[in-house]
């Protein structure tokens, strides 16, 4: 069937407010509140060849690849295995070392980027064991992999990736969560991810409740030409998120850097008509972010801080607060503001939000 924008302007704002629904489906039949943990149909690896993998290796393209970039950083924190991302496309061309013992997964949206697929066959030739999660049911990516998990976050049409990207980051938590419980997450602390994931969808709507906060945000700043958007560990993966989906609809020219790195050298663009967007975890490097804040603001940056506390200890120009919850799941969280600054911001420049120019949902070729 083909999908209908029904009562939206745009598929892009349809698809960021019915993220609680298909982020529901992703979870569907995959929590065991019984063994608190989580359960896949599809992976056909027994809890022994699991535990037999020492590091996991996440490939995909774009928003994909960043999403691997967060997911590996939620399934260190829980699982505590080696677990890193790279673009499928690099990851293809440089002749990989692929090792017996690293889990390979390979994320796609439609399952039919070229690139993934290539780094997809370029592992099962040299031996390696790769899954798929993968959206599209039956895609090539799918099909090639054979095994893995589908997001069922229902059909995508709009080119930038939005449901899509909070249904991945869900099914890597559940991913951490499998994991986690085979080495040495306790059954209780599984039980918290366990309600912190029943609990996700209902916090995604009250967010989506609050878009005309974010629009008047975005208003504000639609104009500039250039912005900055730092964080550290998950935050950084989100910036770069933040800053691609800018980039996409609204043509703004949107670096994304981690907080760390900003006085090793972006520090010097930094002026008026540089805004930052900073993600800002009430987490235990809150102080490193705040002082990171204050160092743009002496240079007269505008920043707009995304963060979790009530207020923030320091001066900035506006402030998004998204409520804490868990920090295998803030980051879905702390994500869905990101999507509503890019969508208001591409409306308020009158940019073509569902058909930007120069892409294609999916790119089949090399
Ligand atoms: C996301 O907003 C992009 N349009 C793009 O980066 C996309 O994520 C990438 O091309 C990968 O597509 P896939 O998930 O279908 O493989």
């Amino acid at each position: 069937t083909l999908a209908s924008k029904g009562d939206h302007e745009h598929f892009t704002l349809k698809e960021i407010v019915e993220q609680p629904d298909a982020i529901r489906r992703t979870l569907s039949g995959r929590l065991d509140e019984r063994f608190n943990t989580a359960h896949f149909g599809g992976l056909n690896l027994n809890a022994k060849e699991l535990m037999a993998f020492k590091r996991i290796k996440i490939l995909g393209c774009g928003s994909a690849y960043i999403s691997g970039s967060i997911g590996a950083s939620m399934i260190e924190r829980l699982a505590r295995i080696p677990t890193d991302a790279e673009s499928a496309a690099e990851f293809r061309y440089r002749n990989p070392i692929i090792d017996p013992q690293t889990l390979y997964l390979a994320v796609s949206q439609s399952g039919e980027t070229y690139d993934t697929l290539t780094a997809v066959q370029e592992i099962q030739r040299k031996g390696g064991t790769v899954l798929g999660i993968v959206n599209v049911v039956g895609s090539s990516i799918a099909r090639q992999c054979g095994a893995g998990m589908y997001l069922h976050a229902g059909p995508e049409v709009a080119v930038v990736s939005t449901k899509t990207f909070a249904c991945t980051l869900t099914a890597f938590a559940l991913l951490a969560l499998h994991i986690g419980r085979m080495r040495d997450v306790s059954p209780a602390e599984g039980a918290n991810v366990i309600r912190a994931l029943n609990e996700l969808p209902q916090q995604i709507q009250s967010l989506i409740d609050r878009r005309t906060e974010f629009e008047q945000v975005a208003k504000k700043y639609a104009d500039y030409h250039r912005a900055y958007f730092i964080g550290r560990c998950e935050g950084f993966g989100l910036a770069r998120e933040g800053a691609l989906k800018l980039k996409e609809i609204s043509y703004i020219h949107a670096e994304a850097y981690p907080a760390s790195e900003l006085k090793h050298g972006p520090l010097a663009l930094i002026d008026e008509q540089t805004p930052t967007f900073a993600i800002v975890p009430d987490d235990d490097l809150l102080a490193k972010n705040l002082s990171t804040l204050a160092e743009i603001k002496t240079r007269k940056g505008p920043v707009v801080a995304i963060g979790q506390s009530e207020a923030l200890n320091v001066e900035i120009d506006d402030y998004i607060h998204v409520p804490r919850y868990h920090p295998l799941t803030d980051p879905i969280l702390l994500l869905i503001p990101l999507q509503f600054l890019a969508y208001y911001t591409a409306l308020a420049r009158d940019c073509d939000v569902d058909q930007p120019r120069n892409l294609a949902k999916s790119v089949t070729v090399e």
